[in-house]
């Protein structure tokens, strides 16, 4: 099989899976979306949202459920509150209410019933339609200059073959991810010739796990149909690439940048601070106090 597909078409939509019910970070989601939950002073979904839209990626579909439509208002136009700040001359805050909705096209989908992450991105298909797309799990932030799905993006243009994140984790920490059976290309590339989600330590085949950044051939979306319930009694989107291994090349790029899993209470903890201490607003600041802590 050759590793560079002929058929490069570029990257314009983008898939946000937001329809989980953000059970490790209660009680704050009870009644609110965990994708809304601000870090330092955005939503979580809107990192990713600006991730994708930076690297050229024109509509976002985002994959709601039931207690979502905080999302689907934070990225709308919001009259009143333009005008609010308009009227009392905080031009600075008007610009950034308004660029939020100017960003992209946004479309939402509903996911009926919680049946994993490959049931998800299943909903979108006719969103997506026939092509290549991206997939970017909000709770991954991975903090680096070049972001994670640019330096995807760069395989994508190179091979034009479905491209999949990987950090290597502790070998006990493996259960937690989807794991690859890596053939290496080159420092940093690997050929995914096999995956599994959420192995036993014993069971996985490397320490190379997915992190939640994808590019998709929409061949995926037949694989997708055809998975069983797998790991956790879910559709597993790991589960639909493994198929997809069949007849597609994928590659797994080992990104660059330190990952947070935002999704949980630690996790989120260890991204506020360190986007913090970057932020070009509040860093000097809060660099500061965490000095005068003196830990
Ligand atoms: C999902 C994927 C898994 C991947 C992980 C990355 O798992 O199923 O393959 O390694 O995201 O964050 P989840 O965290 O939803 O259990």
């Amino acid at each position: 099989m050759a590793l560079k597909s002929t058929a490069f078409r570029p990257i314009r939509k983008a898939v946000l899976p937001a329809a989980g019910m953000g059970t490790r970070f209660l009680p704050a989601t009870k009644a609110s979306p965990k994708e809304m939950l601000p870090l330092v002073d955005k939503p979580l979904i809107q990192y990713v949202v600006e991730e994708a839209v930076a690297c050229g990626i024109t509509d976002i579909i985002i994959v709601t459920g039931r207690g979502k439509r905080a999302i689907e208002d934070h990225f709308d136009v919001s009259f009143e509150l333009e005008m609010l700040l308009q009227d009392k001359g905080h031009d600075k805050a008007f610009e950034a209410v308004r660029a939020i909705s100017d960003m992209a096209n946004f479309a939402y989908i509903r996911q009926p019933q919680a049946l994993g992450l490959g049931h998800a991105v299943g909903c979108a298909r006719s969103l997506v339609g026939d092509e290549p797309f991206a997939v970017l799990l909000a709770d991954d932030i991975i903090h680096h200059p070049t972001s994670a799905l640019a330096q995807m993006l760069r395989v994508y243009e190179e091979f034009g073959t479905s491209v999949i994140g990987l950090q290597a984790v502790a070998p006990e920490e493996v259960v937690n991810y989807g794991v690859i059976t890596p053939e290496k290309v080159r420092d940093g590339l690997h050929r995914v010739m096999d995956l599994v989600e959420k192995p036993k330590p014993a069971d996985a085949p490397s320490n190379l796990s997915v992190i939640g950044r994808y590019i998709l051939d929409p061949a995926i979306f037949n694989s997708l149909e055809q998975i069983s319930r797998g790991a956790g009694g879910e559709l597993q989107l790991t589960d639909a690439i493994r198929m997809m291994l069949q007849g597609r090349v994928v590659h797994g790029l080992e990104l660059k940048g330190e990952r947070y899993d935002a999704g949980s209470k630690l996790g989120f903890l260890k991204a506020t601070v360190a986007l913090a201490m970057d932020s070009p607003e509040l860093g000097g600041e809060f660099r500061a106090f965490l000095h005068d802590l003196k830990l």
